[in-house]
């Protein structure tokens, strides 16, 4: 039997690798297992060994104790990984395959997998559309932040590396195509950017500069991205991003100085609820509605909003009632008035995973060195975890199996 190691979410402010069982070709009941989903067989699934895989700041929102993720929850959703086993319905895919898993899990199946809206499909979760490994309310799907993880409808959803050496050269790249770099390439999509924009990424977060990453891949003029963190401004900075610092102020007055107007065409919310406020320093409250809110007014009239930005259903840390429940105070009106679009949920992985991988197997874009991506032991996971949470320019790789050293 070969032993599994896994990262897991025990308590608000505390992960622990633990030893998990080695999966096997079925749903076993577990943390977060739903009870619908308990004994699923998954035939249709590989057991891959794990090659990368990423901490994401949405494992956050549960390790800060922001979601009712259950303890033990083994956490991981942005995987990497060498196929070791393969199901007796997996047709396509064989041994060895070198693949990038989209942080979705989908069937391929329904009518919305049918539509490429993998981030809601309607098998997978029995709570409601939408799942993904290790996460909470996602049917519990075991993460991947292991040694080795079960993926289901593998020949559906896995994107296989053409060539094995070629990807293995450019690995910590490629690791991004899991989430972040789709994610933050969705919202650029989404926002409405093309040739010549002008663009506002709120968050200098990992899928912040991803999407600063994809809006100078399709074409923007002129990218600027607000953080209250004067580091995570500085790499933003580093490939030609200009910056606004949000600890002064909201970040009208400096768009105005950078543009000559204070509006951009497109705006991106790369934050979510746990969004702090604007012009209060670095240790500002927070205000789960200030992005959303600031976006309406800075993006002009007919422009769009893409909110790759998590926001949640209920949220133990809330800081009101209503928060609590979700629900914020959005300057809605001023949305309307200004007939701006909004997209919000998921960003469908598989939707724009193989082209970015062209990409960069193509040396069009260094997503790795504009994350700054670090490989670190997968039993450094709660010093990542921990300094990642502490506002570290950098995107923590787990490296549980050598392949990265
Ligand atoms: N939609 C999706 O499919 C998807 C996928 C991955 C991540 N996400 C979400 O995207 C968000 C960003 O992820 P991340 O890994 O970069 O997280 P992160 O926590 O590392 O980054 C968030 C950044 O926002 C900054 N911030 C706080 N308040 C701000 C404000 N008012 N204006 C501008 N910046 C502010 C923080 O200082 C931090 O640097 C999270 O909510 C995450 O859950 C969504
Ligand atoms: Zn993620
Ligand atoms: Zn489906």
């Amino acid at each position: 039997m070969t032993g599994n190691k896994a990262v897991a979410y025990k308590e608000p402010g505390k992960v622990e690798v633990i030893d998990i069982d080695y999966p096997t070709f079925e749903l076993k009941d577990g943390p977060g297992v739903n009870p619908a989903n308990v004994g699923r067989p998954v035939h249709h699934g590989v057991i891959l060994k794990t090659v990368a895989t990423n901490i994401c700041g949405s494992d956050q929102h549960m390790v800060r104790g922001r979601t009712t993720a259950p303890p033990n929850l083994v956490l991981g959703h942005e995987i990497t990984g060498e196929v070791v086993e393969v199901g007796r319905d997996v047709e396509f895919i064989k041994v060895g395959d070198l693949c990038s898993v989209p942080f979705n899990i989908a069937c391929g199946r329904c009518c919305n997998c049918k539509e490429r809206k993998t981030g809601i499909c309607l098998n997978v979760n029995p709570d409601r559309p939408g799942s993904a490994y290790g996460y909470v309310d996602m049917g519990g799907w075991v993460g991947g932040q292991a040694n080795y993880v079960l993926v289901p409808y593998a020949d559906w959803n896995l994107l296989k590396f053409p060539d094995k050496d070629q990807a293995m050269e450019k690995i910590l790249d490629l690791a991004m195509l899991s989430d972040i770099f789709p994610t933050g390439f969705h919202g650029a999509v989404t926002a409405g950017v093309g040739v010549g924009s002008t663009v506002y990424v709120a968050g200098a977060g990992p899928v912040g500069l991803a999407a600063a990453t994809s809006a100078h891949l399709l074409g923007a003029a002129v990218v600027i991205v607000g953080d209250l963190n004067e580091d995570r401004l500085a790499q933003a900075r580093s490939f030609g991003c200009e910056t606004v610092d949000l600890t002064k102020g909201g970040p009208a007055e400096q768009i105005e100085q950078i543009l000559g107007v204070p509006e951009v065409e497109c705006g991106i919310d790369a934050v979510g609820f746990e969004a702090r406020g604007q012009g209060h320093g670095k240790n500002a409250e927070e205000a789960p509605a200030t992005v959303l809110n600031t976006l309406m007014d800075i993006t002009a009239a007919g422009g769009a909003l893409g909110i790759p930005g998590l926001y949640v259903t209920g949220d133990p840390g809330g800081i009101d009632e209503a928060a609590k429940k979700g629900a914020l105070s959005l300057s809605l009106g001023t949305g309307w008035a200004k007939s701006l679009s909004f997209t919000t949920g998921q960003c469908p992985v598989m939707k724009y995973n193989r082209q970015l991988m062209m990409a960069i197997l193509n040396d069009r874009v260094s997503i790795a060195k504009n994350v700054n991506a670090k490989p670190i032991p997968l039993e450094e996971a709660p010093k990542g975890y921990a300094e990642f949470d502490a506002g570290a320019a950098t995107k923590y790789v787990l490296n549980p199996n050598g392949y990265l050293n």
